[in-house]
């Protein structure tokens, strides 16, 4: 006999049905007039790994969010990984009411921004980073994967079909966008630890997100000490991994 309970399948299932550890990241966008905006997401992660031309990301969001409107437009983003400090969770929270414009919510927003790296060496418009993240990819969206090349912003209240199978426009309300990974920035403690070897101090205190529950909350938990686990294997399969 099985010793589980056997939980509705639904909509948000991650959130509703599941406990799902989740990173927290703030998008960064570009708007029409060149401005940044700012939203919080939870579902974004690794895509191409290996093996491809590049390396991508993969975000999964509401199709009227402004992010997803603009990255259809400008297909231009940058992922910042925020701290998690309760602070730094609220200011995350209070960029997420759906609906709101950049115009309603970046006037109140107090995360600091500076221009994008890859703008500032090669002039070409993008949108500006968290100066306070830990670390950011700026990305650009394959539009071309899947046929999306065709999707256009200014639907706001839902996309007729047909729909794309994973990039683009995917369903009446939601989209998909694999993001090409065109830099990694790193602060420089961070990024020394990286390049000589971690220890369990060295990792950053970025948060843990368990989404939205009872049309209510965020649940999130903030860092916790790390431990290493040694593989226990010999010394030629240590070299393959
Ligand atoms: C911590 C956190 C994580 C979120 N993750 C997602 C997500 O992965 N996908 C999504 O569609 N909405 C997510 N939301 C809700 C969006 O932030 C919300 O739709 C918001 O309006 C998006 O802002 P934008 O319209 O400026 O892009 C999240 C909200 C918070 C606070």
């Amino acid at each position: 006999m099985s010793s589980f309970e056997n939980l509705r399948i639904v909509d948000n299932f991650y959130q509703t049905s599941l406990f799902f550890p989740m990173p927290t990241v703030v998008i960064s966008t570009l708007c029409e007039d060149g401005s940044t905006s700012l939203g919080p997401y939870s579902l974004c992660a690794p895509y191409y790994v290996a093996g491809k031309d590049y390396y991508a990301m993969l975000l999964c969001c509401r199709n009227s969010s402004n992010t997803a409107q603009n990255i259809l437009r400008s297909g231009k983003c940058a992922i910042n990984f925020v701290d998690d400090g309760p602070k730094t969770f609220k200011e995350c929270v209070k960029l997420s009411w759906p609906g709101d414009k950049p115009g309603d919510k970046m006037p109140k927003c107090a995360f600091r921004r500076e221009k994008s790296q890859i703008e500032e060496q090669t002039g070409e418009k993008r949108p500006e980073v968290l100066t306070d993240a830990i670390q950011v990819l700026e990305c650009t969206w394959m539009r071309e994967l899947d046929g999306a090349e065709n999707d256009k912003p200014g639907i706001l209240d839902g996309y007729e079909p047909p729909y794309h199978d994973f990039n683009g426009i995917t369903s009446q309300f939601g989209a998909h966008f694999i993001l090409r990974v065109d830099r990694i920035l790193m602060k420089k403690r961070y990024s020394d630890a990286i390049i000589n070897g971690v220890q369990a101090r060295d990792f950053p205190p970025l948060p843990v997100d368990y989404g939205y529950r009872d049309s209510k909350n965020f649940w999130f938990h903030r860092h916790r000490r790390m431990r290493a686990e040694l593989l226990p294997m010999r010394q030629a399969s240590l070299e393959s991994v």
